[in-house]
């Protein structure tokens, strides 16, 4: 079983976890993921890998805590296991000379397209990252996004910290001012991209994102993770998770995100009054 080496909470509710796998490490390449479980009656959930260190065997993944398996993950500790871990999976981003690139990364994508941004520097494109978080208590990995790209702008939606507003203000001004963009890559919310997918739709700028539907499997097999994209079902686990943003249906794909919402809140009410009950028993041990 992988072994958790290291924890770090990086903004509330979202943590890092670098875990020990040399397969995954030495074969995994930017865009793919893996999906894991937690313990035996747990889900299987995917995360995208957000990077790797061949040589000491470890793969790094961030995790939002938004329901009862990420709340699980989240519980977990530095020497603690991991059930199941399954990857790479999915096809990597392609990385190549496009010219001038924007990454676009908010809320936990920001951890997502660090590792895209990191590649299409070093394949030789300019690249600028624009990211975002609610507020700036929300907002990670910027320095290691200022040495992702050669310009990086942070915006918050309260402006607590940096532009005041939505990722898609300074992506606007850039397309208004005429600037050249080769390339938009854009990883988050699906409210986020599909906006991202509306201001580059007029001038025709070649978009992708990385989609985010409920998977299961994650092999092509169960067919939890489908997609309309230019009007043709795919499999976001093994045809993405990168699609044409310009091709998504994005409504289907938000429609398809709610369809467990009633289970998926029981579940996490229920997971929350079981942490409520350890927590008393335990204040109770101490007491006696
Ligand atoms: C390819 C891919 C990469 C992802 N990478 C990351 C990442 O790096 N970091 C991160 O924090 N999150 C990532 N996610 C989202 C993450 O998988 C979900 O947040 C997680 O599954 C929620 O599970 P839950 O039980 O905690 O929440 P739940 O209460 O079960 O669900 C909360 C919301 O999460 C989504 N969700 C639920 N189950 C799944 C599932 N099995 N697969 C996908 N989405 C689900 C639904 O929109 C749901 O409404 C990724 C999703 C995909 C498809
Ligand atoms: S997750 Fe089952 S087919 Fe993609």
């Amino acid at each position: 079983m992988p072994r958790i080496v290291e924890k770090e909470v990086l903004a509330p509710g979202i943590k890092k976890f670098v875990v020990e796998h040399p397969l995954i490490a030495r074969k995994r390449q930017p865009g793919q993921f893996v999906i894991l479980r937690v313990h035996e009656k747990g889900e299987r959930f995917p995360l995208t890998i957000a990077d790797s260190d061949p040589e000491r065997g470890t793969v790094t993944i961030v995790v939002q805590e938004v329901g009862r398996s990420t709340m699980e993950l989240g519980l977990k500790e530095a020497g603690e296991n991991i059930l199941d871990f399954v990857g790479p999976l999915g096809k990597p981003t392609p990385i190549e000379k496009y010219g001038n690139v924007v990454c676009i990364g908010g809320g936990v994508g920001v951890a997502e397209i660090l590792p895209v941004a990191s590649a299409l520097k070093q394949a030789g494109n300019h690249v600028v990252g624009i990211i975002g978080a609610r507020t700036r208590e929300l907002l990670i990995f910027e320095e290691e996004m200022r040495q992702a790209c050669h310009e990086l702008i942070v915006c918050t939606d309260d402006g607590t910290y940096g532009v005041h507003g939505f990722v898609t203000s300074p992506l606007k001004e850039m397309i208004e001012r005429g600037d050249t963009i080769d390339h938009v890559f854009c990883i988050g919310p699906v409210l986020m991209m599909r906006a991202v997918a509306e201001l580059t739709r007029g001038p025709a700028i070649p978009t992708s994102v990385s989609l985010n539907p409920i998977m299961v499997d994650g092999t092509g097999m169960c067919g939890a993770c489908r997609v309309t994209v230019g009007g043709v079902t795919k499999f976001a686990c093994v045809d993405g998770p990168d699609f044409d943003a310009h091709e998504v249906d994005f409504d289907l794909l938000i429609k398809r995100l709610q369809q467990y919402r009633d289970e998926e809140k029981i579940s996490l009410e229920l997971f929350k009054k079981k942490l409520g009950n350890m927590a008393v028993e335990s204040s109770q041990a101490v007491a006696n």
